[in-house]
C-alpha cells in the first residue's frame, strides 16, 4: 500500500520544525504530499528525495519569509495544517491552491488561529484562499471545534507548539489522532485525555505545551483509505480474493472495516508485529447496514467506496450525518449519489444522509462517470466499474494523481 497521506503530510511539516535531519520513509507519490514538501522548502527547510521517502533538514532557525505563494494544489490537509504552522511564524505567508481548494471553507482554521493572535485575511473575510497570514506572538487557547475535523484540531495544535501557555482542543467526537501521535514522536509535550489506547468512545481532549521538536526516523504505514478500494474490490468481484498488507491501524481510521464486517463481508484481519494490519477480503454476498453519524469521522474518506459496496448489497444502506462531505474535494455527498446512479445503481441524498439501495448482488451496468476532479470519486468509480457488466468511462481520471498515481497500474496487477 502507498504510505498514509495524512501521516506523511504531518511528518513532513513537523520535520521542517525539528532541528536536525529527519528521515521519512514510505511517503506516498501523490501531488498532495509533494505540495507540503514544496511548501516547507519554500520556508527554508531542505528536503531531498530518498528512494521511497524524503530526508528533511529542519529547524525553526532555518526558516524564513517565503518569497512566493505557497501553492497547496488540491490539498485541504496541506493548506489547513500549514495555516497552523504559518500562524506561528513571525512574517507574511500567502497560501493558495487550485480552484477546488480555493472554494473550500477555511474559516474553521482561520477563526481559532485568529483567536490565538495570528493576523489572517483571505477572500470572503478569510473563509477562502488565498489566505494571507501574518503570524507570531500567539497565545494558547482552549478550543472546541464545531465540526469533527482532524484538520482543524491539527492546525490549532501545530500553532500551539509556539504559543504562550498551553493549547487544548476538545473534540465531542474523536477524529484521527495522527497529529497527537506524531507530536509525541517528535518530542513535543502533548497530553491526550482519555489516553488514545483506552477504549473510550466519547470526547477527547488534546493539550500541547510550547515545545521544540526533535528530528525522527520513521516509516509511514500503509494508507487505510487507499486499502479500502482493494478490500471492497475483493468483496464485489466474483471469484476474487485480495490481500493488502502493512495498513495503519489506529484511532478513527479503520471504521470501514467495522462497516464491511456488519455487512457480512468475508474479511480476515491480522495484526503484524509492527501493529499494522494485513487485510484479506473475499467475494461473497453482503447485506445493507446503517452507518451512524458518530462513526463518520472514522471512515470519512471511505464513504465513496462503501457506497459502491452498498449499491450491490442485499437491502438498503443508510449513511447518517455526512454534511462534512459537502466540503471535500468535490461536493462529495452529491457526487457519490451521482456516481452510484451513473454506474446504474440507486442512491438518494436526504438532508445530510445518503440512502443507497442495494441491487441484491446483481452487478451494476457501469456507465460514464464524472469524477468532478475528486480522486476518491474516480477510484470508487473504478472499483464499481470493475464489478459492473458494461463499460465504465471515468472523466477527469487524472485527479487520482493527487493521492495515488499508480492506482490504475495496481488495478491491472490485480487483474492478472
Ligand atoms: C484528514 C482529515 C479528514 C479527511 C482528510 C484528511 C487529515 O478531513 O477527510 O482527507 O489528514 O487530517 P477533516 O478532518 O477536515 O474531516
Amino acid at each position: 500500500m502507498p504510505g498514509d497521506k495524512s501521516i506523511a503530510h504531518r511528518a513532513v511539516l513537523m520535520a521542517a520544525l525539528a532541528k536536525g535531519t529527519s528521515l521519512i520513509c514510505g511517503v506516498p507519490d501523490g501531488d498532495d504530499v509533494a505540495r507540503s514538501a514544496q511548501a516547507v522548502q519554500m520556508l527554508g527547510a531542505e528536503v531531498s528525495p530518498l528512494s521511497g521517502g524524503v530526508q528533511v533538514h529542519g529547524g525553526r532557525d532555518r526558516l524564513f519569509e517565503p518569497c512566493d505563494v505557497l501553492d497547496m494544489g488540491n490539498s485541504g490537509t496541506g493548506m489547513r495544517l500549514l495555516a497552523g504552522i504559518a500562524a506561528a511564524l513571525p512574517w507574511l505567508s500567502v497560501l493558495s491552491g487550485d480552484r477546488s481548494l480555493r472554494s473550500r471553507p477555511m474559516a474553521r482554521v482561520v477563526e481559532p488561529l485568529r483567536e490565538m493572535g495570528a493576523h489572517i485575511d483571505g477572500r470572503r473575510n478569510g473563509d477562502n484562499a488565498p489566505l494571507v497570514v501574518r503570524g507570531g506572538n500567539l497565545k494558547g487557547i482552549y478550543y472546541r471545534p464545531p465540526q469533527a475535523s482532524a484538520q482543524v484540531k491539527s492546525a490549532v495544535l501545530l500553532a500551539g507548539l509556539s504559543a504562550q501557555g498551553d493549547t487544548t482542543v476538545e473534540e465531542k467526537v474523536p477524529t484521527r489522532a495522527h497529529t497527537e501521535e506524531l507530536l509525541e514522536r517528535f518530542g513535543a509535550k502533548v497530553r491526550v485525555e482519555p489516553e488514545l489506547s483506552s477504549m473510550h468512545l466519547g470526547g477527547r481532549r488534546v493539550t500541547v505545551s510550547p515545545s521544540e521538536l526533535h528530528p525522527v526516523e520513521l516509516t509511514v504505514p500503509g494508507d487505510p483509505s487507499q486499502a479500502a478500494y482493494w478490500v471492497v474490490a475483493g468483496c464485489l468481484i466474483p471469484h476474487s480474493e485480495v490481500t493488502v498488507k502493512g495498513v495503519y491501524s489506529g484511532p478513527c481510521r479503520n471504521g470501514f472495516l467495522d462497516v464491511l464486517e456488519r455487512m457480512g463481508a468475508d474479511l480476515k484481519v491480522r495484526s503484524d508485529q509492527s501493529g499494522t494490519l494485513d487485510i484479506t477480503s473475499r467475494f461473497g454476498p453482503i447485506t445493507g447496514t446503517t452507518v451512524y453519524e458518530q462513526e463518520v469521522p472514522a471512515l470519512i474518506d471511505e464513504v465513496p467506496v462503501l457506497a459502491v459496496a452498498a449499491a450491490m448489497a442485499h437491502g438498503d444502506t443508510s449513511f447518517h450525518g455526512l454534511g462534512e462531505l459537502r466540503v471535500k474535494e468535490s461536493d462529495r455527498l452529491n457526487t457519490i449519489a451521482e456516481l452510484i446512479s451513473s454506474l446504474g445503481g440507486r442512491a438518494e441524498v436526504v438532508g445530510d444522509d445518503l440512502v443507497v439501495s442495494g441491487s441484491a448482488g446483481e452487478p451494476l451496468t457501469g456507465g460514464p462517470v464524472d469524477s468532478h476532479g475528486d480522486h476518491r470519486i474516480a477510484m470508487a468509480a473504478a472499483v464499481g466499474g470493475l464489478a459492473a457488466t458494461g463499460k465504465t468511462v471515468i472523466r477527469s481520471w487524472e485527479s487520482v494523481d493527487t493521492s495515488y498515481p499508480s492506482f490504475a497500474q495496481d488495478m491491472s496487477r490485480l487483474l492478472q
